[in-house]
């Protein structure tokens, strides 16, 4: 097909304003599944998706549509995911495209999610068509929210804006037609004819190795090909080329300007990053198209196996395919064995991750508390990084310390304007800007410098539950400042377990260890001995409870003994088990997750 006739684009839109709905309405209208068999949301595919709601990882469809011009257009929509966490992953997909459909609820209007999207392709410079969906609501109130889109760019016209019902179909027809108008073809570089292909996503199969997503920028693709991923280095056969139409349809050939796949047969997914670029072996093109941004990881966290560390290694790299955010570094634990650890955009990304390896790998294991990355300067003068606590120097080496600040700006409605402002306070963030969005009379924008771990702990889904979902919040770039940090680790038994360091500020330090250690009480398996919990900063033990022995004492049991006789006992065996280096008994997940919400 010409590739003037190839329309990629993708949809945009706040959570619930009905992106689903409508690419499955896109879906049926081009004939591409048959409305019998749609299943309802085609395109959120993956469990974890379904579960939360939400668009985790983006799905690419091919559509043919026969327009009124009587001419056969190619609509390749490639979806993308709705929640912050994600809006790296947002940028990657529309970087294969040239426009998107900027969803409104028309019982909604502009939200949050809204302008932060139309934002990320605003900075692509690619088309945006604004759409007002759920006109057959009753609740719709289609003028003021046309207003409120003309208001969020001066290049909108009223007359652009279509008005949709994904509900019923109302207006798919005329965006159909629309699309085709408006979204720019891709432009055909037809002076280098070498072939260049951006990988914007890509799966495994443990039969077909790894699948990359493409975006063909020029040449062409020929099934059995000898390719290379640039940045890889890896030459391999290209097994079998085709489209998504939604499932994957083999080809002959791919062309400049079209989106689809390439079989490679990988099966060692270490290297293989998106953002990389395919060319032939043999006289291909030396220059890649200019590569993603690297996603900045902004917590890290260790994560181990319950019980085979292979399997969660191979499942892990799976993942880490497509979602090129994941950093991944080795870790070892005494009390967990082998692991790794891993960088994440937020703790939200971790869950979701977590998730994932259980549900479509089977895989069990468990994370330790998430943490930033803190500069250490040393009394030698020297700075090291540390995204682990455990790797943080004794309190007597360090000259000071300093954490991660980041600027980040929320927007959200009126009425939760003072929720938003306690909540940041209570968080360390220092207000510097607050702003009406007067023209878009219904959201406020408040700037803050907010400390990252406070964001990536605890400030995001405080903030979300708070204004129920309607606030957003984007960060900007991370600078560091002194902080007053100290180390708390933990004993059990006198015995120290590593995996439960924990950076925190001075000021918390003291009731955050008391509630830690209250936690530790319930999480900890009991034993047949008591046996103390223990928060230690700077050599002291600052916090202390004892964990009570199981109720039915083996060692006490037989003839009776008088309750002091029982306790000395009992004192006498956690003393002999104060000699053990190591704890005797696994700990649960549960005791990890203590730091989830102090
Ligand atoms: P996320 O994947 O969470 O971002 O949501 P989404 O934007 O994909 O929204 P989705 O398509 O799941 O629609 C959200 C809700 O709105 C669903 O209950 C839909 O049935 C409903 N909905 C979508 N389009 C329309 C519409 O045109 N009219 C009406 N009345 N309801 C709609």
């Amino acid at each position: 097909i010409d590739s003037n006739n190839i329309r990629n684009f993708s949809i945009i839109a706040h959570i619930d304003h009905g992106k689903s709905t409508l690419a499955d309405r896109i879906m049926e209208f081009t004939n591409t599944v048959d409305d019998r068999t749609a299943k309802p949301q085609l395109l959120d595919n993956m469990t974890v998706e379904k579960e939360h709601g939400v668009t985790v990882k983006a799905q690419t469809v091919t559509n043919y549509y026969l327009a009124k011009d009587n001419q056969q257009y190619v609509l390749n929509l490639i979806d993308t995911p709705g929640h912050v966490d994600f809006s790296y992953e947002v940028s990657k997909s529309l970087s294969a495209t040239e426009g998107v459909i900027l969803l409104v609820d028309a019982t909604q209007g502009v939200q949050a999610q809204t302008i932060a999207n139309y934002n990320l392709a605003k900075a692509q410079h690619i088309k945006i068509m604004p759409v007002i969906n759920k006109i057959d609501s009753p609740n719709a109130e289609v003028a003021t929210v046309k207003q409120q889109i003309l208001d969020l760019d001066s290049e909108f016209k009223s007359a652009d804006i279509l008005e949709t019902s994904a509900k019923n179909g109302t207006g798919v027809p005329e965006l159909l037609e629309a699309i085709v108008a408006n979204i720019p073809a891709p432009q055909v570089a037809d002076q280098a004819p070498e072939l260049k292909a951006l990988v914007f996503d890509m799966t495994y199969d443990s039969y077909q190795g790894v699948i990359v997503h493409i975006r063909l920028v020029a040449g062409e693709i020929k099934a059995n090909q000898k390719l290379v991923l640039m940045n890889a280095g890896k030459t391999f056969d290209a097994k079998a080329i085709g489209i998504f139409n939604p499932n994957m349809v083999e080809q002959d050939t791919l062309y400049a300007g079209e989106v689809g796949y390439v079989v490679t047969g990988i099966k060692e997914v270490n290297q293989i990053r998106v953002g990389d670029t395919i060319t032939t072996a043999v006289a291909g093109t030396a220059e890649p198209v200019p590569g993603y941004e690297e996603a900045t990881p902004v917590v890290y966290a260790g994560i181990f196996p319950k019980d085979d560390f292979l399997a969660m290694k191979s499942a892990l790299f799976k993942i880490a395919l497509n979602d090129s955010s994941l950093k991944i570094e080795d870790d070892y634990s005494d009390a967990l064995g082998q692991g790794f650890r891993v960088g994440f955009l937020g703790n939200f990304h971790l869950q979701i991750i977590k998730e994932r390896l259980l549900v479509e790998y089977g895989v069990e294991v468990i994370t330790t508390s998430p943490n930033v990355t803190y500069k250490v300067h040393l009394k030698n003068d020297k700075v090291v990084s540390v995204n682990n606590p455990v790797n943080f120097p004794n309190y007597s080496d360090i000259d000071y310390v300093e954490e991660p600040i980041v600027m980040v700006t929320i927007t959200t409605l009126p009425e939760s304007v003072n929720q938003v402002i306690n909540l940041s306070e209570k968080y360390r963030g220092v207000l510097i800007d607050l702003n009406n969005l007067s023209n878009l009379s219904n959201l406020v924008q408040l700037t803050y410098n907010m400390p990252l771990s406070e964001i990536a702990y605890h400030f995001f889904n405080a903030l979300k539950s708070e204004t129920h979902g309607y606030a957003t919040l984007s960060m900007g770039e991370i600078t560091y400042q002194p902080a007053d940090v100290v180390k708390m680790t933990f004993d059990i038994n006198y015995s120290n377990v590593p995996q439960l360091t924990f950076i925190t500020n001075r000021v918390n330090a003291a009731d955050q260890s008391q509630e830690l250690v209250h936690k530790l009480k319930y999480a900890v398996p009991r034993q047949l001995y008591p046996m103390p919990a223990q928060a230690i900063v700077e050599g002291k033990v600052i916090a202390r409870v004892d964990i009570p022995p199981i109720r039915k004492n083996a060692a006490v049991s037989g003839e009776k003994k008088s309750i002091s006789k029982q306790q000395a006992l009992l004192r006498r065996q956690s003393l002999n088990k104060r000699k053990a280096k190591q704890l005797e008994f696994e700990l649960p997940q549960s005791v990890f997750d203590i730091f989830l919400d102090i």
